[in-house]
């Protein structure tokens, strides 16, 4: 009988949040002894101007600062390597990641292989790699995201994607995890639509999968406490932050998707992704991100949409398994569900969600992507493989079942 009564609660030491929190950023550079910075980021961020701006904010704080701006979308091993590369040749004391995921997952290894050095391999998880582990913290690594959704900057984690393998793999570390995360919603105005839909139906799917995650206890065994700093199940903390969060988005992200410079809005969608990484992070996810791994490796869709996508279907199946829950999530949602059956609730809670998705215009069926019902057993296998994920599924899940919820999503069956 487990009895896995202690958790823990991890997050950056500082997190910084608000309109014009990025002013700060020389400010925190140097709070922590920080001369030498490296912004990592992308063409678009350097072509918005939002480069030159941080650029020029660290120079009048007395920082010496350089940016390397070749993070792509998904980003390649060969990408996080040539990062790393340059990063270890100039001896940086501090590394920014500015812009989406991606670009803060390649400065979160750039941070750890500019103290440790050594092969990215190294450090993903078997069979990939060798799953060392970082001795300690590196350089220090600060997180300023221009989306809401990814909830890099205060996550462990970073994607990397293997072109050749047709997989994404991923480092997962706590010394990983940014130390000071600024979230300044100003950066997040007039980014387009679809990118707001897909991001915001991230930091959605983050939530949800957060608060209805295993506990540690229902898990296969106790958590040893590096364990428990990552993915450890839900707690009292993580709940609270991943309420929070659902509420925001059901308020805030139509609003965002149809005005992108309703500042309101925005810095409700900011608050929301931030609380549903603390949460995801603390927590863990659940079959909905399993799922997402070989259809985005296959399919090359945008990892939000794959997620808004798949989350009602995978919703569906997890609250037959227990439904009180996803009661809860619908009442957050704002579904009258006084009188109901939990049931009946939860029912609710993948309409609602269902709602949204179309209503910012993310469609409900994998169809469109070039998927066919024949790919569902194979993509059912290749998410088998994310037992790192699939461990903290509320309900029992497995081959056949993840088949069957592939079948239905590709159908567009909801
Ligand atoms: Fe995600």
């Amino acid at each position: 009988m487990l009895n896995e009564t202690v958790w823990s609660f991890c997050i950056p030491a500082t997190i910084k949040f608000g309109e014009g929190a990025v002013e700060e950023i020389g400010y925190e550079v140097r709070k922590l002894n920080g001369s030498k910075a490296l912004i990592v980021t992308d063409a678009g961020i350097v072509e918005a101007g939002i480069c030159n701006k941080v650029e020029t904010i660290l120079r009048d704080s007395g920082v010496e600062v350089d940016a390397w701006t070749k993070v792509e979308p998904e980003p390649s091993i060969d990408v996080f390597a040539g990062c790393c590369q340059y990063a270890r040749q100039k001896g940086f004391d501090s590394v920014i990641g500015l812009g989406g995921g991606s670009s803060i997952d390649v400065a979160k290894v750039a941070s750890m292989l500019t103290k440790y050095g050594g092969d990215i391999l190294d450090y993903i998880a078997p069979p990939t790699g060798k799953g060392k582990k970082y001795p300690a913290p590196g350089i220090t690594m600060i997180a300023i995201p221009t989306t809401s959704g990814t909830g890099s900057e205060v996550s462990p984690a970073a994607v990397i994607s293997l072109p050749e393998q047709k997989l994404k793999v991923g480092i997962s570390d706590n010394f990983q995890r940014p130390d000071v995360a600024i979230v300044d919603p100003l950066l997040t105005l007039g980014l387009p639509p679809n990118v707001t839909a897909a991001s915001g139906m991230d930091a959605l799917a983050h939530a949800i999968e957060a608060y209805t995650t295993r506990r540690y206890d229902q898990k296969i065994k106790p958590a040893t406490p590096a364990e428990r700093a990552i993915y450890n199940g839900t707690n009292n903390l993580t709940d609270i932050c991943a309420m929070e969060s659902i509420g925001l988005v059901s308020r805030y992200l139509r609003r965002a998707v149809n005005n992108g410079y309703d500042i309101e809005a925005r810095r409700g969608m900011s608050l929301a992704s931030l609380l549903a990484g603390i949460a995801f992070t603390n927590a863990g996810l659940t079959a909905v991100h399993a799922m997402t791994f070989p259809v985005g490796g296959e399919f090359h869709t945008a990892h939000g949409i794959t997620v808004a996508l798949l989350l009602p279907y995978v919703m569906q199946f997890n609250a037959k398994g227990d439904a009180s829950r996803f009661a809860d999530i619908a009442r957050i949602m704002g579904e009258a569900i006084q009188g109901l059956s939990l049931k009946e609730a939860a029912r609710k809670a993948v309409f609602a969600v269902s709602e949204l998705a179309l209503d910012i215009g993310i469609p409900l069926s994998l169809k469109g992507f070039g998927c066919k019902e024949s790919d569902a057993p194979h993509l059912a296998e290749g998410a088998m493989k994310i037992q790192r994920l699939l461990v903290g599924n509320p309900r029992r899940i497995d081959l056949k079942d993840l088949e069957d919820i592939f079948l239905k999503a590709i159908k567009g069956e909801i």
